[in-house]
């Protein structure tokens, strides 16, 4: 077998944060992946870096009265820290703010602007007057222009839904310094992305995403694609651009060139050489994992960059989930919200590290960390299984025979069952099906401990003390575990080594799976993982509430708008997973559109009179709702077609009048949109299931 020349990446975090458990979800990920590349041979590189750009970085250090510098110092220390703790081991932890992240940005930014890929125009945005900067959307609130709901940010309302530009906002104020902006215009570079459109079709459907994630890039392809606006107006901490003083690169257009940077960096002090990596020609594999809420910047942007300038474009780039703790979106008051550091200051990493491939796919729906059922798992699987046939076969090598192993088995078969998983479990690894690798694991531990249960060591030691006859059973339990210690070592890699050491030997790889530990004297067992507890659960909880809530009250508008994350789309495309109890609360049923009239002074609404059954009494039942449809369809074309209605969904009012319900329509919006209509035989007031 060649090996496979493969760089791999996880996404940059922000260099004003704490590392949290969603950061670790993804670097757990990808640091299995990535050990298990290794534990297979391949030269496999995985960079990172902080990404320590853009006006959060700067306000936030600001607050501190330490420069960004200082700031980012002090972060990065700490991000490496608590990324080791978990043992995600990275070959390189760079940073944005780089001599090697400034060349290469301006080297791309160059190459773009030759090829005619940069734009620049004059626009209009919002500017605070005291702090003398521009404002992005985040750090701009007023009242909703629709709804009139107050304290909503400037790009869209959380009441009503809308979407807006911060100018709209009534009575708008800076959340930094709560001034009331000016407008103001500033020249700004764009990248110039629809003319990658054809290149980004191609490569969208070329086998490097996942179907959910081509899918949506194909909604976004056929909708048209608007230039991608790469400069900031000073005060930002950042690259100025060349021959442009005064405007920076926007932070997202330096922090992909990062994995670049933070690579280029470990060539200085290795063999690896950049151009391997990165050139067109290069037969090395390049992976990027990320979350779902930064797709478009790793698959329209980032491509169409590389592409313009002249570089290799990623083989695949992964995209996960979010991680939910306990069924819902982690939260600060409930004390969900785990940062890194306060989870290793009460549990052992290798649990989170466990669960989360116990339950990893490939797929890019939510992860629910369950904290029951995480005690519950790892308690069940590693304590009670695997460690166990260790537990209960090393006591008798070690008394009964100096700690060494028989010459040969007592079931041959045994062992070969499990050594036949290998390749399968590898693939599963391999395609980031992970709970199905673990699961596979799992069966074949079980498959160990009945071995053991059959043959009863401790009975054979009483009839038979330091017989041949025990010491081959008790080996074959000893090489059982050794087996599924390769296969669990990229999951588990502290586990591993410690369990290296007790069986004394070299670090297990992949290929270790297939042979067998005979005549081989072992060390002295030692626990290898304890139990989990429940109550170092419940303190990590409290730790985690006692933190939010002596930092709250200092929390003023300032440090709100600093948290915010301006710089990242914190909404995804994809919807988050629900369980079946949200989807029973839904009340659909199919509605006969009585009536669909015009709105006077509506841009976007029809309203439509719904009939939608008869109520207990047998009197009909109507509803009144707002759509946003009429850009799709006339009155006329509607009047007297079946659909379907969200039939218990909180009345709203609306500027036009009260909506009490919301009928069900596809597409990307605008005037491409298509109500559902039920097939002949549906009646109004059926319920939808
Ligand atoms: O969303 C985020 O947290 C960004 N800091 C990720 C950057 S990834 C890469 F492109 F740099
Ligand atoms: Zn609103």
């Amino acid at each position: 077998m060649n090996p496979r020349k493969i760089l791999v990446t996880s996404a940059l975090p922000y260099a004003n944060g704490d590392i949290h458990l969603g950061h670790m979800l993804e670097a757990v990920q990808t640091d299995i992946w990535v050990r298990l590349q290794k534990m297979r041979g391949h030269d496999c590189v995985y960079v990172c870096a902080d990404d320590a750009h853009g006006t959060a970085i700067m306000l936030s250090a600001e607050s501190q009265g330490i420069t960004p510098q200082q700031l980012i110092d002090k972060v990065n220390a700490a991000h490496q820290a608590d990324y080791a703790g978990f043992s995600v081991g990275f070959d390189n932890f760079h940073s944005t703010h780089s001599p090697e992240n400034q060349a290469r940005s301006e080297s791309i930014y160059q190459a773009l602007d030759a090829n005619g890929h940069i734009a620049r125009r004059s626009i209009t945005q919002l500017f605070d007057p005291e702090k003398q900067l521009f404002l992005a959307d985040r750090y701009v609130k007023g009242s909703c222009p629709k709804c009139k709901a107050p304290e909503q940010y400037g790009d869209n309302c959380e009441a009503c839904g809308s979407t807006y530009s911060p100018s709209e906002l009534i009575d708008p104020t800076s959340t930094i310094s709560g001034a009331t902006p000016i407008e103001k215009d500033s020249e700004h570079f764009f990248f110039d992305l629809p003319q990658f459109k054809d290149m980004l079709r191609q490569w969208t459907r070329s086998g490097t995403l996942q179907d959910a994630v081509a899918n949506k890039l194909a909604e976004w392809l056929d909708d048209e694609l608007q230039q991608w606006d790469i400069s900031r107006d000073a005060p930002y901490f950042g690259f100025e651009i060349p021959g442009a003083p005064g405007k920076f690169f926007y932070v997202w257009l330096d922090a992909p060139i990062g994995y670049m940077a933070s690579f280029e960096n470990l060539c200085t002090r290795s063999d690896y050489n950049f151009d391997d990596y990165w050139s067109k020609d290069s037969n090395a594999e390049l992976y990027h994992f990320i979350g779902k809420d930064i797709v478009n910047f790793h698959t329209l942007f980032w491509p169409a960059m590389l592409t313009s300038a002249n570089y290799r474009t990623p083989s695949a780039v992964y995209v996960h989930g979010f991680l939910t703790v306990d069924g819902t979106k982690m939260s600060k008051s409930r004390g969900t919200f785990i940062n890194a550091r306060t989870y290793l200051e009460h549990l052992d990493p290798e649990y989170l590290r466990y669960y989360l491939a116990a339950k990893l796919s490939s797929g890019v729906d939510d992860l629910d960390l369950n904290l029951e059922d995480f005690a519950a798992r790892v308690n069940s699987d590693l304590v009670g299984k695997v460690v166990n046939i260790a537990s209960r076969c090393a006591g008798f090598i070690s008394k009964g025979y100096a700690g060494k192993l028989a010459d040969t088995l007592d079931d041959v078969a045994l062992i070969e069952n499990l050594q036949a998983a290998s390749e399968e479990i590898a693939t599963h690894f391999e395609k980031r099906e992970y709970s199905k690798a673990i699961r596979l694991i799992m069966t074949l531990a079980d498959a160990a401990n009945q071995y053991i249960n059959d043959r009863q060591p401790w009975v054979v030691a009483k009839a038979e003390p330091g017989s041949e006859n025990l010491q081959r059973i008790c080996s074959t339990g000893i090489n059982a575990f050794r087996i599924l210690l390769c296969y669990l070592k990229p999951v588990l890699p502290v586990m591993a080594a410690n369990a290296e050491r007790f069986l004394a030997v070299a670090p297990l790889s992949w290929a270790d799976s297939q042979t067998a530990l005979l005549g081989h004297t072992i060390g002295k067992f030692e626990p290898l993982m304890t139990r989990v507890e429940a109550k170092k659960i419940e303190a990590m909880i409290d730790a985690t509430k006692a933190a939010y809530a002596a930092a709250a009250p200092q929390e003023s508008v300032t440090a709100e708008a600093i948290t915010a994350e301006e710089d990242t789309a914190e909404d995804s495309p994809f919807a988050p997973e629900i369980q079946f109890d949200d989807f029973a609360k839904i009340d659909l049923r199919i509605a006969r559109i009585a009536l669909a009239e015009h709105v006077e002074g509506a841009d976007k609404l029809l309203k439509l009179t719904l009939d939608i059954g008869h109520d207990a009494s047998g009197n009909e039942v109507t509803r009144s709702v707002f759509s946003g449809i009429k850009s799709a369809y006339s009155p006329e074309q509607l009047t007297g077609k079946l659909t379907v209605v969200v039939a218990n969904l909180a009345p709203r009012k609306m500027k036009f009048g009260m909506s009490e319900g919301m009928v069900l329509a596809a597409g990307p919006g605008k005037d491409e949109l298509w109500l559902l209509e039920p097939h002949d035989g549906a009646q109004p007031g059926m319920r939808v299931t």
